[in-house]
């Protein structure tokens, strides 16, 4: 018998999440449901926040997001043709506007490589509140294509803007991208959004112990008395492929502390019921907030969870909703869409599926009840979602 070499197999793991089709019932109380602007899931938590994933593609490898072992160019990446068009993103904004959603992040992977996504942005800028505001428009970006594309955004209608970076010196930022981009050109992207009016700017970094710690006093000092918010956030559990530990999280009781020693803060009323971000200010002489040199946030879900007054609700890049970030399970909103459904019926979907949603899985994170269903289904990748 000859003996076959050994191969090593990399599985594609299939990013295509369990699907839940919306049951017709859920259409058919169309005429019941009517979108007033107030929609309660059964922990009695209000829908506000849509995130809006306008590709699972990026042009960063961050190991905590995207590993390059895994997100290699064979990856199954959405086609084409499964990619919501804006309008059917728009249409499906619309229904959640009427059911209380104020504020839009669209997020991907990275939202500027959809091609002409500031063509949605103008779209969705239309979109009122049943009072008659405008929404809260935003977009998370790793900055890389931002200094060319601030100005269009500014001009489509884009209120403020987000960008992740996860350090200032070069060596420890293009080993976390690992795509090798320099953090110049990052920040040349927040001072073009700085100069075209893009604000409040926030910056978000993701800590992983032993990695990127070493850049947390330098941010700070960085950011400080900028007008930027920067935000620091406890590395997740998200998605199946990160290879996520306990260990690499740095909690952020143990990041405040350390920032404490060289630069006073003091704790921040919450801006609006349901953040992510604990707000820390930094301190002036008295110990009050000096407000001059700003604040900074702390985002701990996985050492303080927020769940019990989470309402966002996410929609992926081809149309299905999600209730939570580590769902496994969406609903199909796009075959609504495509199949011809009137407004009201699609409001009185998103009513059946808001209303039924339980979700909260940080809180449950590690019991019984947050273990896979053992079913084989995987949780969905922060890439396809949106963050
Ligand atoms: P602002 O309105 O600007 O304050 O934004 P935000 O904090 O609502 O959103 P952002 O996308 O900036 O969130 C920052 C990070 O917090 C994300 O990248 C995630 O790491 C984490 N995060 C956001 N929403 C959730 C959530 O619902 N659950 C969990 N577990 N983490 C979240
Ligand atoms: N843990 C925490 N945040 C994450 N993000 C992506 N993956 C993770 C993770 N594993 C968030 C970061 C990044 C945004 C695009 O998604 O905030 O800035
Ligand atoms: Fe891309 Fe953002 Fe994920 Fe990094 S964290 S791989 S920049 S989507
Ligand atoms: Fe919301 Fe799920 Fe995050 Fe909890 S874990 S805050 S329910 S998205």
């Amino acid at each position: 018998m000859s003996e076959t070499s050994p191969q090593r197999i990399i599985p594609l793991l299939d990013q295509r999440p369990g699907v839940l089709s919306v049951p017709l019932s859920a259409m058919a109380n169309a005429g019941l449901l009517s979108a007033n602007g107030l929609l309660t899931d059964t922990r009695g938590r209000q829908l506000q926040d849509l995130r809006i994933s306008v590709t699972d593609r990026c042009n960063f490898r961050c190991s905590y997001c995207m590993p390059k072992d895994v997100f290699t160019k064979d990856y199954p990446y959405l086609p084409h043709n499964s990619l919501l068009s804006f309008e059917e993103i728009t249409r499906l904004a619309r229904q959640f506007v009427a059911h209380g959603v104020q504020k839009i992040r669209l997020t991907g992977g990275e939202p500027l490589l959809r091609k002409n996504v500031e063509i949605l942005v103008e779209q969705l800028a239309t979109l009122r509140t049943p009072q008659g505001n405008a929404l809260d428009l935003t977009l998370t970006t790793n900055g890389a294509l931002l200094a060319r594309k601030a100005a269009a955004l500014k001009d489509a209608g884009l209120n403020r803007l987000t960008v992740s970076l996860d350090g200032l010196d070069d060596d420890v930022f293009r080993a976390m991208n690992n795509v090798d981009f320099p953090v110049r050109e990052v920040l040349d992207g927040i001072e073009a959004a700085h100069k075209v009016g893009l604000g409040p700017i926030k910056v978000n970094m993701v800590v992983k112990r032993g990695t990127n710690d070493s850049q947390i006093l330098p941010m700070a000092r960085h950011f400080k008395g900028s007008g930027i918010v920067l935000r620091f956030i406890e590395y997740m559990d998200v998605g199946a492929t990160n290879g996520w530990r306990m260990n690499d999280v740095l909690p952020s009781a143990e990041l405040v502390s350390l920032l404490q020693q060289e630069l006073p803060l003091v704790a921040l009323e919450p801006a609006q019921v349901g953040e992510t971000a604990q707000r820390w200010g930094y301190a002036d002489a008295n110990g009050l907030h000096d407000k001059a040199a700003g604040e900074i946030g702390v985002i701990s879900s996985v050492t303080q969870a927020f769940c019990s007054d989470c309402n966002r609700a996410r929609l992926s890049t081809e149309g299905q909703l999600y209730l939570c970030l580590f769902a496994s399970q969406g609903y199909n909103l796009r075959e609504l869409v495509r199949a011809a459904h009137t407004d009201a019926e699609l409001a009185a979907a998103i009513a059946h599926i808001w209303s039924g949603r339980t979700d909260r899985y940080s809180e449950l994170r590690g019991s019984e009840e947050a273990a896979p269903q053992g079913d084989g289904r995987r949780r969905v990748e922060m890439s396809y979602i949106g963050g």
